[in-house]
Parts: C-alpha cells; structure tokens; sequence
C-alpha cells in the first residue's frame, strides 16, 4: 500500500513574514499526522526559517524549483547541494508556472530529477497537459512527457520521488478536474510508467493530484484507486483548511485501502 502524501506549493503568494507566520502555525497544527507523507514547497528566502520552524515536525519542505547542476555561473538559481545544507526533505520540479512564464521543458525536469535523486532529495515532479483536449491527446501527450521525464531514472528509483498530475486548465480556477477524469489519467500514467520500467516500479510510485483542490473534493479524489494523495495551492494558505483537506484525504485513503 502506497502511503498518502499530501503537500503544498505557496508560490509566491505571501510576503516574507507572512510566510514564516504560516509555517509557524502549520507546525502547531500537523504534528499529529506521522502517517502521512507532509510537504510544503515555499519561497527560498524562508528556507532557512523553514528548517528552524518546520524541522523535526512530520511537515518536509524544500524549494519551488532548483537547477540540475552541482554549482556554476547560474546567476539566480539554486543548487540541490544548498537545499540539502537547509534541511530539505524535498523539491518541487516542472510546475505548469515555471513550464509556463519561464519556459522549463520536459528535458530540464529530468536534468532537474536526476540530481534530486542522486542528492537524496524527494522530488515532486510535476507534468500534465496545458489546456483540455480530447482524452486520446491527453494521454498521448502524458506518455511523450513521462518518456523524457523519467529517461534514465532506475526502476528501483520510484519510491524515491512522486509524480504530481497537474492539468494546467485545472490550476487557479474554481473546480478541480472530475474525480472520473483524474482517475483516468493517474491509471494512465501508472500504466505508462509500468511500459517504461516495469510494473513493480510503477506499483511503488505514489502519483498525486493537483489543481483547484478544495475540502470538498479531498476525500472524493483519495478514494479513487490511482490517487496517492493532492498537491494543493490556494487551500493551504489557511491552515485550518488545508488541516480540514489531510483530514478528509486520510479518512477516505484509508477506507479506500483498507
Ligand atoms: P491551486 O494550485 O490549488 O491554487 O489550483 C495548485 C497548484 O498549482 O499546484
């Protein structure tokens, strides 16, 4: 049984104290969740706060993004090296927004990937389509993504990171995607990544969802078979809500796994 995650990417929406304040009461608030796999992706300037506030609590936490190589002259990028000096557990790579306004590719993700894993850090892979289209081109388009993504990446590899399925016509809105649709597509990706290296590997990765994720739907989408938990946006920034989301997320993965 794959262990639910559930995680959070606060983006660039709150300022520097604002950001310190919100860990503070996110490590007042989740310390009893041991059984769920805890991450919240915030703004590099509070990384070091993070590891003071969020280090030894069952919440990780680590970088929106990060370069793929070990040091150089990459003005205004981050190394896995510096993360892990912080303290991260993980690292967020290849949101739709870095995809979007920064122009990140595929290639770059696995780059990114590459020296996550070979640096101990879980990594959060983020992929999906850009906007709605006929489900035959979606899964195609998951398939052309998952082969570059994942080149190179061991079968014995997949516990070492997640995938979070993130449609980009689903992020910011107001409704997440159907619990039916994300099913189809997290059974799809499974299936992919089991062509790609083997169905123990694919079996071991844990795939979230991502994408306008509310207490109402949590626990709709963690009971569905493929679903291993949400990476959740605009519903962290209260913590009494996201707290509200794990609850639900854990109640109905477990039923659903029981
Ligand atoms: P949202 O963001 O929950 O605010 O839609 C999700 C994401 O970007 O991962």
């Amino acid at each position: 049984m794959r262990q639910l995650a559930v995680g959070t990417n606060i983006k660039m929406y709150l300022g520097y104290r604002d950001t310190v304040a919100w860990m503070e009461q996110l490590a007042g608030t989740l310390g009893g969740f041991r059984e769920v796999e805890l991450f919240a992706f915030v703004p590099a300037v509070c990384l070091v706060d993070a590891g003071r506030i969020l280090g030894g609590t069952p919440v990780g936490y680590g970088a929106q993004n990060m370069h793929w190589a070990e040091a150089g002259p990459y003005t205004g990028e981050l190394s896995a090296g510096m993360l892990k000096e912080l303290g991260c557990t993980h690292v967020e790579l290849g949101h739709m927004e870095r995809r979007r306004y920064f122009g990140e590719t595929d290639r770059e993700v696995n780059r990114k990937l590459r020296r996550a894993l070979d640096s101990g850090l879980r990594a959060v892979v983020c992929l999906g389509e850009e906007g709605r289209a006929a489900e035959t081109e979606v899964r195609r388009h998951l398939e052309r993504q998952l082969e570059v993504v994942l080149a190179g990446v061991d079968p014995a590899e997949t516990g070492d990171f997640l995938l979070a399925y993130e449609p980009a016509w689903a992020i910011g809105v107001d409704e997440a995607a159907s619990p039916g649709y994300v099913e189809e597509m997290h059974a799809h990706l499974r299936r992919t990544v089991a062509g790609l290296l083997g169905q123990a590997a694919a079996e071991r990765l844990k795939i979230v969802y991502g994408g306008s994720v509310t207490p109402d739907t949590a626990g709709k989408l963690c009971r569905l078979p493929d679903v291993d938990g949400l990476f959740v946006g605009r519903s962290a920034l209260d913590v009494e809500r996201f707290r509200g989301i794990i609850e639900d997320a854990s109640h109905w993965h477990n039923r659903a796994t029981d």
